[in-house]
């Protein structure tokens, strides 16, 4: 069996949603201090739903195929949708990743949650801090 499905290796080669949004309403960028990949997403949000969303990804296929995905599910979708998003589901929805690089897919989830954050600061809405735990340490999943 091939080591990544065929929709990693579409959304590595053909990534959606690739760029920089302009006077977003959110902005987040995470890191993975062990393999030194960096995510930002952006994120247009009208009348609570995301309206746009763009992602700049310096890291492995993996985390390109995850940003792709991640982007491609939330877009268009209410900010508390959003909020639920989990790297579980971005990798589902990619058919897996190997073990050792399903990290990659909780960069993806960090990085949206950061921009929702990021959203509710810039704008005065109030939320509950539970929402946002404190950034993943890989050192449990291991690089
Ligand atoms: Fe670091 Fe994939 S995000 S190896």
């Amino acid at each position: 069996m091939a080591l990544y499905s065929e929709k990693v290796m579409d959304h590595f080669r053909n990534p959606r949603n690739v760029g920089v949004l302009e006077n977003a309403d959110g902005v987040g960028e995470v890191g993975n201090a062990k393999c030194g990949d960096i995510m930002k997403i952006y994120l247009k949000i009208d009348r609570d739903t995301i309206s746009d969303v763009k992602f700049e990804t310096f890291g492995c296929g993996s985390a390109i195929a995850s940003s792709s995905m991640a982007t491609e599910l939330i877009k268009g979708q209410p900010v508390s949708e959003a909020l639920k998003l989990t790297n579980r589901a971005v990798a589902e929805a990619l058919d897996g990743l190997p073990a050792h690089k399903l990290h990659c897919s909780v960069l993806a989830e960090e990085a949206i949650k950061a921009a929702l954050k990021d959203y509710y600061d810039k704008n005065g809405i109030a939320y509950d801090e539970s929402l946002f735990p404190a950034a993943h340490d890989c050192d449990h999943c291991g690089v």
